[in-house]
């Protein structure tokens, strides 16, 4: 098999019959669980922008996952996205976090290397529910996607924290500062538009 990723409780393969698939394969019998538990949980809510899963073997604690090539963080480093790109990009990830959140659930490990975007660029999903949970507090998440807009709108892929924001933003002009105004407010009046 065709080795991925290995991350913290599971190593990545591209499935060696299926191009379009990868296999995640757990350590542990419990992130495993939250993983299948949550992604079954939000595509009965109709949220298509979890990654679709498309099996999954409780005794080999393995899950097959639909396989898209890029991961957002990558395309960051390597500065290939437009502010068009960035723009819609962010306008997903933010209504996935609303829809989530209305289902009471946190992603728990939202960041750009858990979204993985398609070779058009043109679908956008988000991996990695091992760190799942239920809970009507998204602070955490909403946390990590105002850092995540600002590493976008400024192509800093390892600034230090979303507090360093205000220092940087200064030293950018208008126009991105516009762009990243814009991001907010997009992800503000989604979320209320949660209910
Ligand atoms: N469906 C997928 N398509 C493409 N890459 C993926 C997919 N799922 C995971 N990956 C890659 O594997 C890495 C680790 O997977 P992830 O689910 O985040 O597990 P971990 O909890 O170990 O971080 C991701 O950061 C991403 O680079
Ligand atoms: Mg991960």
């Amino acid at each position: 098999m065709t080795y991925l990723a290995k991350g913290s409780s599971g190593t990545v393969f591209i499935d060696p019959n299926d191009s379009t698939t990868v296999r995640k394969v757990f350590e542990s019998a419990r992130a495993y669980g939250r993983e299948v538990g949550t992604l079954t949980k939000l595509h009965a809510h109709g949220i298509d922008d979890a990654i679709a899963i498309k099996g999954h073997d409780d005794r080999t604690k393995t899950v097959s996952l639909e396989y898209l090539p890029h991961t957002l963080e990558d395309l960051i480093v390597r500065r290939t996205l437009s502010p068009r790109q960035k723009k819609d990009i962010l306008e997903r990830l933010a209504w996935f976090l609303v829809q989530i959140h209305g289902t009471g659930t946190v992603h728990g490990d939202f960041k750009a290397k858990n979204v993985v975007v398609s070779g058009d660029m043109r679908t956008v999903k988000v991996v990695d529910y091992e760190r799942s949970k239920r809970s009507d507090d998204d602070t955490d998440d909403v946390k990590k996607f105002k850092f995540m807009m600002v590493q976008m709108a400024f192509d800093l892929p390892y600034a230090k924290s979303y507090k360093g924001f205000a220092k940087y933003a200064s030293r950018f002009d208008r126009a991105e500062l516009l762009t990243m105004t814009d991001m907010l407010q997009i992800y503000e009046a989604l979320s209320e538009a949660r209910d």
